[in-house]
């Protein structure tokens, strides 16, 4: 009888959980089989300092590789009984997978699975065509799946509110040389395995912009290629805002943008009013909430675009030596 997972389940899965979303396309990851169990640990040497001085940014991005690790694994037949933060001592590491009983995918799991190679961060401006309702629900369920809750901000002056929160954080990270500085760092010009291709970033902003874009030099846009006027906004957050909260919340996270990708939705994140604490805190307000804003994402229909490239399975991968 198999106790554990091998090294052939542990690559399969890792192909899919390196598809998963990161601050900059960091990929702060590593991906590790120990005594049978799969382990997913921060990648330290991957860290963002000054834009991630606390690590959110990681730990959501390692719960979000996480989610995809859990459905690569159901999809094949083998689900895992994951445990979050398993050894006290080594918070780096922040779940463990061992095997679950086997059984078959169910059909909302293979459609999750096959979102996975298909979703990508598409900042180009949306067609206006509101999201309907049927497919809002689909993506709070989501989010409520994972422990998660999204808010939808709706009407134009919670979204003009919104939009005043998220400049202001925005002129906050600016200021800082140090953040300016790490996102240049991260912006690929030439082909590379991480960080932003150009043309990714999106369109250069321009001051009509109702909300603020990273900046990941993009290029400029034809005349009348203006972003939507009325975005569909959702805030992702998460009950607590503890270490292993922030994990949920990545897994949270990945399940509502796959949910999206099934449902032919575009998606962009922005998360400068994350990372700002008084921007946190009154978007937080300004919701009327408990618990703590984890991510905001820009929701709609998108032009069609291409998945940003990731590094060799093999580079996040520790596997024990004789078993490579
Ligand atoms: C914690 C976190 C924060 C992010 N913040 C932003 C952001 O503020 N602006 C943005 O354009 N993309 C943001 N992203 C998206 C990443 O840049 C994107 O996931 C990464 O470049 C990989 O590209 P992909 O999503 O197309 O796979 C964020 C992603 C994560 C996980």
């Amino acid at each position: 009888m198999e106790t554990g997972f091998t090294v052939e389940q542990l690559r399969a899965a890792a192909a899919d959980a390196v598809r998963a979303p990161s601050l900059h396309n960091t990929q702060p990851w590593r991906l590790r089989l120990r005594d049978g169990g799969i382990e997913v640990a921060v990648d330290r040497e991957r860290h963002l300092p000054a834009t991630d001085p606390s690590g959110w940014g990681a730990r959501i991005a390692c719960g979000a590789a996480l989610f995809n690790l859990r459905l690569s694994l159901a999809a094949a037949g083998t689900p895992a009984t994951v445990r979050l933060r398993p050894y006290p001592t080594e918070p780096d590491i922040v779940a463990r997978l061992t095997p679950d009983v086997p059984r078959r995918p169910t059909p909302a799991e293979l459609a999750l699975h096959a979102a996975i190679p298909r979703r990508f961060s598409n900042r180009a401006p949306f067609w206006p065509d509101p999201v309907p309702a049927d497919a809002r629900w689909r993506l709070g369920e989501a989010a409520r799946a994972e422990q998660g809750w999204l808010e939808m901000v709706i009407g134009v002056s919670a979204v003009n509110a919104f939009a005043e929160i998220a400049h202001s954080a925005n002129r906050v990270l600016e200021r800082d040389p140090a953040y300016r500085a790490e996102r240049e760092a991260w912006v690929r010009r030439a082909p590379a395995p991480d960080g932003i291709p150009a043309a990714a970033g999106g369109p250069l902003g321009e001051p009509q912009d109702l909300l603020p874009s990273r900046g990941f030099g993009g290029r400029d846009r034809a005349p009348g290629r203006d972003f939507e006027p009325e975005p569909l906004v959702a805030v992702l957050g998460s009950p607590g805002n503890t270490t292993t909260d922030q994990v949920i919340a990545g897994q949270a996270l990945q399940r509502v943008l796959l949910t999206a990708t099934d449902a032919g939705l575009a998606v962009s994140m922005l998360s400068q009013p994350i990372e700002v604490p008084g921007a946190r805190e009154a978007l937080r307000l300004s919701l009327g909430r408990f618990g703590t804003p984890q991510m905001v994402m820009r929701v709609g229909y998108g032009q069609p675009g291409s998945p940003t490239p990731r590094r060799d399975v093999d580079e996040v991968l520790d596997v024990p030596v004789g078993q490579r």
